[in-house]
């Protein structure tokens, strides 16, 4: 998805904010816990090339669930198939983002959301976002990115509507 990014030379004296807080900042996050659902969260590298969108390190908070059963051959991005690699085995859910340093504070860019086929419906896009919004819960901002799905314009217009916490940004698809 396009990231708006506007801030020119502003981003360049926040990278070397940014090339400092990283490996503390990344190490914090390398983790694995559960929830009381059974569902594992861990944020590692996406396996995902952005390399096209804006370059940044991407990384992925996943919702993986070790009773799942594996996913359908050729199913995109959980199987690996000829345009993408595959999740993490188990993975039921994710949230692809990146984050970087602005003049007020850390922003979180948010690149993709998906929720396995078999998983929609179940409030797993609000239980990502919810891991993802408690990890970040410092923020100066939280941008959604283009919002291709109803369900996420559903979930940017609450969580704009509930008070405090980072900025929330996105567009409109
Ligand atoms: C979009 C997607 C992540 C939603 O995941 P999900 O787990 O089914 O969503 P949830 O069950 O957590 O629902 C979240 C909210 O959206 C609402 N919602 C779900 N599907 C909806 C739909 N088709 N239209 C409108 N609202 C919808 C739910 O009612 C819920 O709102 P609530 O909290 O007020 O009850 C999933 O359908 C998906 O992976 N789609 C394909 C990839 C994609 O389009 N990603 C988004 C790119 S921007």
């Amino acid at each position: 998805m396009p990231h708006d990014d506007t801030n020119g030379s502003k981003l360049a004296l926040g990278i070397v904010a940014l090339l400092a807080a990283t490996p503390a900042v990344l190490d914090g996050l390398r983790h694995t816990g559960s929830g009381n659902d059974g569902l594992q969260v861990k944020i590692g590298d996406s396996p995902l090339d952005y390399s096209r969108n804006h370059g940044r390190h991407v990384l992925r908070l996943s919702l993986i669930d070790p009773s799942a059963p594996p996913p359908k051959p050729g199913t995109n991005y959980y199987a690996e198939t000829s345009r993408y690699p595959a999740a993490e085995p188990s993975t039921v859910a994710f949230a692809d983002f990146h984050t970087y340093q602005g003049f007020d504070g850390e922003h979180v860019g948010i690149d993709y959301l998906s929720v396995g086929s078999d998983m929609r419906g179940r409030k797993l896009l609000t239980r990502l976002l919810d891991e993802l919004f408690e990890r970040y819960t410092d923020a100066a901002e939280i941008d959604f990115g283009a919002m291709m799905h109803d369900a996420v314009v559903r979930q940017y217009q609450k969580r704009r509507a509930s008070q405090g916490g980072p900025r929330i940004r996105g567009k409109l698809w």
